[in-house]
């Protein structure tokens, strides 16, 4: 399917997981494979505006590290579980939706320009191994949609873990 021809958000969405499927086959490095993801998603979805993966870091148990990213630069490369909308959503193990980031009291600001963030992890046995966040410049952007389309994203992603 040729992207102009794709009419509505959720044949967006099927479209771009057929290719983030097809990406993780063509790819061999998991870096590579993540970061073509981020810009893929990036590219193809008007209102997201940083797309990131953060990692859980094995060796320093409950921290998360900024893995590849397409956006602004960000001065939170490392993050623990239970700070931030990151750390939140690894300590609850659930997708973080946070739909106005100024009514956020636990929130590691990267821009002035951010409204809002969905952060959905990445599970593996059980265990949270890392996490996909995205920033939007738009305050109240994210549907259900937007949620199912990234938990289906990282539940493909789970399996490069
Ligand atoms: N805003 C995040 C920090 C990461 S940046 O969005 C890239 C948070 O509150 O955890």
């Amino acid at each position: 399917m040729k992207m102009k021809e794709v009419h509505n958000k959720e044949q967006i969405f099927n479209f771009l997981l057929g290719r983030v499927r097809e990406i993780i086959d063509e790819l061999s490095d998991t870096n590579a494979k993540l970061l073509s993801i981020c810009k893929l998603i990036m590219d193809n979805v008007p209102y997201y505006d940083w797309v990131g993966f953060y990692l859980a870091d094995q060796s320093r148990k409950r921290e998360l590290v900024l893995g590849p990213f397409v956006g602004e630069q960000t001065e939170h490369i490392r993050i623990p579980f239970g700070k931030g909308i990151c750390g939140q959503a690894a300590e609850r193990k659930t997708i973080f939706i946070v739909q106005d980031v100024s009514k956020e009291t636990n929130y590691l600001s990267c821009s002035p320009h951010v409204k809002s963030e969905i952060v959905t992890p990445i599970f593996k046995n059980g265990g949270v191994v890392g996490e996909l966040d995205i920033d939007s410049h738009t305050i109240s952007p994210f549907t259900k949609a937007d949620e199912r389309f990234l938990k289906d994203v990282c539940e493909i992603l789970s399996r490069l873990f």
